[in-house]
């Protein structure tokens, strides 16, 4: 067994020593045992179950609203642009996939750096996963909150315009929708994992069967036409396209935050995370192709009223926009339900490791969920969704994600030179082409993002810095092990890694 950490004696190592301060793998996955036990999260999640958690954290704002900020940028070449996306997701899938099988703990890139790269690291992968996570649900609550709205007028009802849009967007002031949405998905989340994917399975059917209907509807009026010229905005608007699409991808893993209520999640979370990207590049691409070809491109002003236009103008029938916009606010509530899921793993996870206060990782036995911190994160989601617009919120986001992403690239091709031995279920191909390409499309990504992009982002980060002096430093558990306990949770040789998760 990895001996247990010492949580006396309080960060008497030194910094540059604490900061690389790796967590051994094998104390990780003891710990992800234990902790799913008694006062620990529960194993309930099957493969299935872990693959309709990504669909459900993917597909969802991006295809339904942003695809229609994107069309103006790339022009009818927009579905190159999801494939380029795709593309820089799939490299960093991949990456997950094998992190995910040979690390197979909840808290996803942060645990994957911190056993690799060392505390230092970690702390600014998980301050990022918060981005991706934390500030997405509020992005994507907004997006739902667009589609509500929407489908209040078809009945001719509408709420006062101070209740419908955040401040600063027609005469708005609290986004009622988005909160309302996160406070839902706060009720649920609290009640249970199982229960939440249970709901959640049920969210990712229709949302994948609106879309397919859609696209079937659309092909009926294609026109070859609507794709010359194919990209009249040049190779600079398919990578301004691709950035901005690359925010539909967010989410794909959102299964490896499940590690540990997975029930067998080595063989499992890299199968959910590859498949799941295939299902959301396949059906994003065939959306994309099904919509260009049915409504040339310099329609296109933004998503929802194209996607309604492309519906009523085909079949003479409102009643199918109807059941598209619901369907669409169906579809982002699973998006917020999953990412906001994450969030409250990974926080449970930096918890656990003191690199967070302790109420995050308090579980209720009733429940089997981490109902304080569910709370908690809910309460704040709710209030960023009500008052943020969604754009300035998805681009923050997207950078976020970009730079997590880099690191699990980073993490595998790290653990591949110091564990060669380790045990993988899965390992990425043509090792290491993959990751190193991962590397250099996140970058380049991130690189094509906006100067106030990169403000929020370096904003972001002192913060982060600034909280990891004034709690994680002093509260880390791995940090305040003495160098003995440490050398011996390091060198602890308990195959634990592979145990099967029954
Ligand atoms: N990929 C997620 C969405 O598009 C964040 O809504």
């Amino acid at each position: 067994m990895a001996t247990s950490p010492t949580t006396t004696g309080r960060s008497r190592t030194p910094l540059g020593a604490q900061l690389l301060r790796r967590k051994p793998l094998e104390q990780l996955t003891d710990e992800s045992l234990t902790e799913s036990g008694e006062g620990g999260l529960k194993r309930t999640l099957g493969m299935w179950q872990l693959t309709m958690i990504s669909v459900g954290a993917t597909l969802g704002t991006g295809i339904f609203v942003i695809l229609g900020t994107a069309v103006p940028l790339a022009g009818p070449a927009v579905w190159i642009a999801f494939a380029v996306a795709g593309l820089a997701a799939l490299l960093s899938a991949l990456s997950y996939a094998e992190m995910a099988s040979s690390v197979p703990v909840s808290g996803s890139s942060y645990s994957y750096s911190y056993a690799t790269m060392g505390e230092g690291v970690a702390w600014v992968c998980g301050w990022c996963l918060v981005l991706e996570y934390g500030v997405s649900v509020a992005a994507v609550a907004v997006g739902a909150g667009q589609y509500v709205n929407e489908t209040l007028g078809v009945f001719g009802l509408a709420l006062p315009p101070a209740l419908a849009n955040p401040i600063g967007l027609d005469g708005g002031f609290f986004n009622l929708p988005a909160a309302a949405l996160v406070i839902v998905a706060m009720l649920l989340l609290v009640r249970g994992a199982k229960e939440s994917a249970w709901v959640n399975t049920v969210m990712v059917a229709i949302k994948v069967i609106v879309l397919l209907i859609f696209v079937f509807i659309a092909f009926t009026a294609f026109t070859t036409q609507n794709f010359e010229p194919l990209a009249p905005m040049g190779a600079a608007g398919v990578a301004a396209a691709s950035s901005r699409l690359f925010f539909s991808y967010i989410g794909f893993d959102a299964a490896s935050t499940a590690g540990d209520e997975a029930k067998n999640p080595q063989k499992d979370l890299p199968r959910a995370i590859i498949l799941s990207m295939v299902i959301v590049t396949v059906v994003y691409i065939l959306v994309a192709v099904a919509a260009i070809g049915a409504l040339p491109w310099t329609e296109f002003n933004d998503g929802e009223a194209a996607f309604v236009r492309i519906l009523t103008d085909i079949t003479g029938q409102p009643a199918l926009a109807l059941m598209f916009s619901v369907g669409a606010v169906i579809a982002i509530a699973s998006v917020v339900l999953t990412v906001y899921y994450g969030q409250t793993r990974i926080l449970f996870r930096m918890s656990r490791d003191g690199m967070v206060p302790k109420i995050f990782g308090r579980v209720r036995p009733s429940t089997g969920t981490p109902v304080a911190g569910t709370v908690i994160v809910g309460t704040i989601i709710a209030i960023v969704a009500a008052f943020i617009p969604l754009g300035e919120l998805a681009d923050a986001t997207s950078i976020g994600t970009l730079f997590a992403f880099a690191l699990v690239n980073l993490s595998v091709i790290y653990l591949r030179r110091a564990r060669p031995e380790l045990p993988r279920s899965y390992k990425v191909p043509f090792f290491p082409v993959v990751p190193i390409l991962g590397i250099v499309m996140c970058l380049g990504l991130m690189v094509t993002l906006g100067g106030t992009t990169w403000m929020v982002f370096g904003l972001w980060m002192v913060v982060g810095v600034a909280l990891y002096f004034a709690y994680g430093r002093k509260h880390s558990i791995v940090g305040a092990m003495s160098e003995n306990d440490y050398v011996n949770a390091a060198t602890a040789a308990t195959p634990v890694i592979m145990k099967e998760h029954k």
